[in-house]
């Protein structure tokens, strides 16, 4: 039996814009899905449990796909998950990291070149969501934290890996269920179509807040970071990407104390909050008492000082 892991993300700064090819900052996180192979008679991946029709559909697509340009001997997959799946925290590019070091490697018999990985992985991607920008899957492939950004027109993406001077101590909650990103960046860019300039503007805004935001983490700067995560999600909400639920959740967070916060993902209708906290899990205690979901972790690589 052999098995690889994938691990989820979040998004910090930048996302949608990162799809028109400005820059986002993306963070791995501890928590994703790992798969399971062995040695079988014929192709089979167990589907996980809970997973609706379509989500079906789209799993068997891309595994399909990975198999055949990985020539992957055949193989029973199962997959476990420790991410909250289709909440903006990467499961879908997490799956597919996990799937593609774990086909890859059963060709090279060992652990298989990062770009190899990244190449199907992106394949897999988009079966998944059609014109990703990569930063997700980049995310999972790499690890750590990463300044990202994919001109329009390339293949893949440029990436400056990101060390952080302080501790980013984060907490995720989660908001409820949301449309699908594809969905989601599809109405973004008919509203982007009808009125180019002014959605030029605030792309470009979004971008600057993701450069400034690198810096405020190499300079161990926590509270400019924080200040971008917010303007960042009033410019997400101006766009019409932002909930009741993501913004009440939002102020929560600024109420117990965040040095910012911000949906993260693709947003919409649902998903999930990211909040940049000195003690995080005292307000997870709290807010977990009160039945939100929450997640806490201490995010990337610290510089050595
Ligand atoms: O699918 P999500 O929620 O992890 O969002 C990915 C980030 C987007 O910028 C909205 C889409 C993309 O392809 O980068």
């Amino acid at each position: 039996m052999s098995e690889a892991f994938g691990p989820g993300k979040v998004i910090l700064l930048g996302e949608h814009g990162v799809v028109f090819g400005h820059p986002a900052i993306a963070a791995a996180l501890p928590w994703g899905i790992t798969a399971r192979g062995s040695p079988s008679g014929e192709h089979k991946l167990v589907m996980p449990r809970g997973l609706s029709k379509p989500g079906r559909a789209l799993l068997t697509a891309a595994y399909e796909a990975a198999v055949r340009e990985s020539h992957a001997p055949p193989l029973t997959v199962k997959l476990e998950s420790t991410l909250p799946v289709s909440m903006g925290l990467g499961s879908s590019a997490a799956l597919s990291v996990a799937l593609s070091r774990l086909l890859l490697s059963t060709v090279t018999k060992s652990e298989p070149a990062p770009n190899r990985v990244l190449e199907l992985a992106l394949r897999m991607e988009q079966e998944f969501h059609g014109t990703p920008s990569g930063v997700d899957h980049t995310c999972s492939a790499l690890g750590g934290i990463i300044l990202y950004r994919r001109k329009p027109g390339a293949r893949a993406g440029r990436v400056r890996m990101l060390e952080a001077a302080k501790p980013l101590q984060i907490l995720i909650a989660i908001a409820g269920k949301r449309s699908p990103t594809k969905r989601t960046v599809a109405g973004l860019r008919e509203r982007r179509e009808r009125w180019p300039q002014r959605y030029q503007r605030l792309f470009q805004e979004i971008g600057r807040l993701a450069e400034e935001g690198a810096k405020a983490i190499e300079d161990g700067d926590l509270a400019s970071l924080g200040d971008a995560m917010n303007v960042n999600h009033g410019l997400l909400s101006a766009m019409g990407l932002s909930s009741t639920a993501l913004d009440a959740l939002v102020h929560r967070f600024r109420q117990e104390g965040a040095l910012g916060a911000k949906f993260t993902g693709a947003g919409g209708d649902g998903g999930a909050v990211v909040g940049l906290f000195e003690d995080p899990r005292r307000v997870a205690r709290k807010l977990t008492r009160e039945g939100i979901p929450c997640l806490v972790a201490t995010l990337g690589s610290m510089r050595a000082s």
